[in-house]
């Protein structure tokens, strides 16, 4: 057995989670786990307040790493290795997690395994889907980022798109707010979608055509804040309108990676918390189709953030032998792919 007891507190959600990296079954896989939303405590500013962040994980961690590991029936003295996001993130968010682990691993005497929270997405179809194997094509989309990369491996990444402004989920996440939806947005705007005609509001598809597959989607939400104000569409309409004009943009920018991919990949992956948004399965899905590939997408709870998919990174840095000091330091800013150029207009979120 390789027991790993992983730690997520980079953004919104503090997770602990005991994981089995021998499992050959997601089942089996995921020993237990626990996560405490933050939801209510961020709803009232329509968005994460990095200091409420930090001082609500302080709260909740370290009784939850007690009662994850009790819900596994063990003790700390049964783990192999002590797996926390090392970043990217909120800052203080992440040094709760990472110096809860540091201590942690300091008194049971175990490895600590410091977690690239990015990898954690991209290896949670792994974590899934036991069958997927090495090199696959993954559209990571979450709040905070939106990439397509080759995955050669752990740590083996090769960027061929990034946004070159907002994020899909941020994109998501406005449009709520634009609508008066709340906070967190992606889920209410998907559930409001449904109710509305994709095809009533025209709006722009940013970059669609152009030759490399980056992604962009600040105009899109200016576009949807002046139907908004225009006062003659229904919201659902308009959400419905926006999520077709978004997947459009994903599956256009998708298709040009697919052409630009290494020959070789196993299969088209989505991972990152808007990937637990039915469309956009549905449409990849019909794109992996055409070229031939299997799309694999995790259970939508283990694309929006979570502690098993740190501890399941943890488990195959783990097997690989990667272990961290104590001293490793949080990084705020930790990209996948050191060597990928930055992109012309692009800002911080690259
Ligand atoms: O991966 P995640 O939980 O946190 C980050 O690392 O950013 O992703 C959160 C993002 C938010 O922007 C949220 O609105 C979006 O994922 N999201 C969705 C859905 N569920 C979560 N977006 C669209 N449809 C959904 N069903
Ligand atoms: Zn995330």
């Amino acid at each position: 057995m390789a027991l790993i007891l992983g730690i997520e507190s980079s953004c919104d959600e503090t997770a602990a989670a005991v994981i089995d990296g021998n499992g050959t079954t997601l089942a089996a896989r995921i020993v237990a786990q626990r996560i405490a939303s933050q939801d209510e405590e961020h709803r009232p500013y329509g968005g994460v307040v990095p200091e409420i962040a930090a001082r609500a994980h302080v709260e909740v961690l370290g009784p939850m790493v007690e009662a994850v590991l009790a819900d596994a029936g063990m003790t700390l003295d049964d783990v192999d290795a002590i797996a926390a996001t090392a970043g990217p993130g909120l800052i203080g968010g992440v040094m709760v997690g990472l110096v809860t682990a540091k201590a942690l691993a300091m008194a049971a005497d175990k490895p600590l395994v410091a977690v690239n929270h990015l990898e954690g997405h991209a290896l949670s179809p792994r974590l899934a889907d036991p069958t997927l194997q090495y090199p696959y094509l993954l559209l990571l989309v979450s709040g905070g980022h939106c990439q397509i990369l080759e995955v050669a491996g752990v740590g083996q990444y090769r960027r061929l798109a990034t946004t070159i402004d907002d994020a899909l989920g941020e994109a998501f996440d406005k449009t709520a707010k634009i609508l008066g939806l709340g906070y967190p947005g992606g889920p209410a705007v998907e559930r409001l979608a449904r109710e509305g005609n994709p095809k009533s509001v025209p709006l722009p598809r940013p970059l669609v055509g152009s030759g490399e597959p980056h992604f962009s989607f600040a105009g899109l939400k200016s576009a949807v804040m002046r139907a908004k104000d225009a006062g003659i569409h229904a919201d659902a309409d308009i959400a419905a309108s926006f999520q077709q004009a978004a997947l459009d943009c994903v599956v256009d920018r998708t298709r040009i990676a697919l052409a630009a991919a290494a020959p070789g990949m196993t299969a088209l992956v989505v991972a990152g918390g808007v990937a637990a948004n039915a469309a956009l399965r549905g449409a990849l899905e019909a794109l992996a189709a055409e070229h031939g590939l299997p799309l694999v997408a995790p259970p939508p709870k283990l694309c929006t953030d979570n502690a098993a998919m740190i501890g399941w990174a943890g488990a195959e840095r783990f097997a690989l032998g990667y272990t961290d000091p104590l001293d490793v330091a949080a990084r705020p800013r930790w990209p996948l792919d050191d060597n990928a150029a930055p992109v012309r207009g692009a800002g911080v979120k690259a």
